[in-house]
């Protein structure tokens, strides 16, 4: 084999994908898979989708880039959609979530004028940069990195009163995500954000929600927050906000919007007309009829796992689309997944243990029926031989 020039900071599987068309991707063998995690809940409207292409094809016939020195009615509409959709109050675009949560700390500080402090939380997931890692709440990704950026402290997820334990006269924020993706699909307490709303109100502190991988109709809601009923001070998004084109955005309340100035913040890309062209369609094909289809393809997902009756799956949780299912500890999730790769599903892991199901929306039940058969047969072979 020829020498790699890559650099090999991903352990990548050799299958290579060629193209793709709704739930389908097809590896350049021609083999056939179905899609059960959405390039990590990115292809949310699936692959090839015919109108979301055209809008990208559209912009890509009449402007790419122009920067952010002129005006754009794209990312007027676009803000206009998201801060209606959200109940926010305006909207920074950007090309990443690690940006979108660089930008928030940015801003967060910013209206502080002087507080700095961030409170996150212990198995967190926020992004690679320094800022956004410094918020990561996992050694793993931090070693070999430090010393991190100061004033970023980490207590256990779900728990309102850690939080409250953990202010300090210099506190200005507390970012947290609804469900933590990368950190193993946890889902907090019910009454989780309610507490975290009631308690950043009274001490004047900042709540901002990383909405990254459970934004943009994941859970059902246009944002998961939505599910609690808080409204955040602040919300970061990417991923499926444009379906597989690199952008992110920060939505906040007019406060912080007040305390931003032309050239405290900025980005050559961020809001790039492509991007922001495909993400107006995205969000146009997310309606309620969308989300209430994602909600019940949720629940036929989540009812059908739990009629697995498999002995070494020790728990299943998550909303919506986002589902994670532990195992015990003498099955590896990375195996799991990788035999439902050859048996022609493609399917994700969070940590070691964890199973996670990200699906397009696009999904139906009789992929799910598809799909829960084959995860049932590779699940048991694989508790069968740790067994013997
Ligand atoms: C909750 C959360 N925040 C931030 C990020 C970082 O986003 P990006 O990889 O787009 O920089 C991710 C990515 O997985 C995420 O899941």
């Amino acid at each position: 084999m020829e020498k790699s020039a890559l650099l090999k900071n991903y352990n990548r599987f050799s299958v290579e994908f060629d193209h793709g068309n709704g739930f389908y991707l097809y590896d350049t063998e021609g083999k056939e898979y179905i899609d059960f995690y959405s390039g990590i809940a990115v292809t949310s409207f699936g692959h090839n989708h015919p109108q979301i292409k055209n809008a990208a094809i559209d912009q890509i016939n009449k402007l790419w880039h122009t920067s952010n020195l002129f005006s754009s009615s794209l990312q007027e509409s676009l803000a206009k959609k998201i801060s209606e959709k959200s109940g926010m109050d305006f909207v920074f675009f950007c090309n990443s979530g690690t940006e979108a949560n660089e930008a928030a700390i940015k801003f967060a500080r910013k209206w502080g004028n002087g507080r700095y402090e961030i409170i996150s939380t212990h198995g967190s997931f926020h992004g690679r940069s320094y800022g956004a890692l410094s918020a990561t709440g996992q050694y793993k990704f931090w070693k070999g990195f430090e010393p991190l950026v100061p004033g970023f402290s980490h207590v256990p997820y779900g728990s309102v009163s850690a939080v409250a334990n953990a202010i300090t006269d210099n506190t200005v924020a507390v970012l947290i995500e609804t469900i933590q993706g990368e950190g193993g699909v946890n889902v907090p307490p019910v009454d989780y954000l309610q507490g975290l709303r009631e308690l950043c109100t009274e001490k004047n502190i900042l709540l901002i929600i990383d909405e990254i991988q459970t934004g943009i109709g994941r859970t059902g809601k246009f944002y998961s927050y939505q599910n609690s009923n808080i409204i955040p001070d602040i919300v970061t998004s990417a991923k499926g906000l444009a379906n597989g084109i690199p952008i992110g955005a920060v939505l906040c309340s007019k406060d912080i919007a007040e305390v931003i100035k032309p050239g405290d913040h900025g980005s050559t890309f961020g809001g790039n007309p492509i991007a922001v062209a495909v993400a107006n369609k995205v969000i146009d094909l997310l309606d309620e009829n969308t989300l209430s289809e994602i909600e019940k393809l949720g629940n036929t997902l989540m009812n059908g796992l739990h009629g697995l009756h498999i002995a070494s799956i020790k728990n299943i949780r998550g909303c919506g689309l986002i589902i994670g299912v532990e195992f015990s500890s003498n099955v590896s999730a990375k195996i799991i997944s990788a035999k439902m790769l050859d048996a022609g599903f493609v399917v994700g892991t969070a940590g070691e243990y964890v199973l996670r199901i990200l699906p397009p929306f696009i999904i139906t039940q009789n992929e799910i029926a598809k799909f829960l058969f084959a995860l049932k047969k590779i699940i048991s072979e694989v508790s069968e031989i740790k067994s013997l």
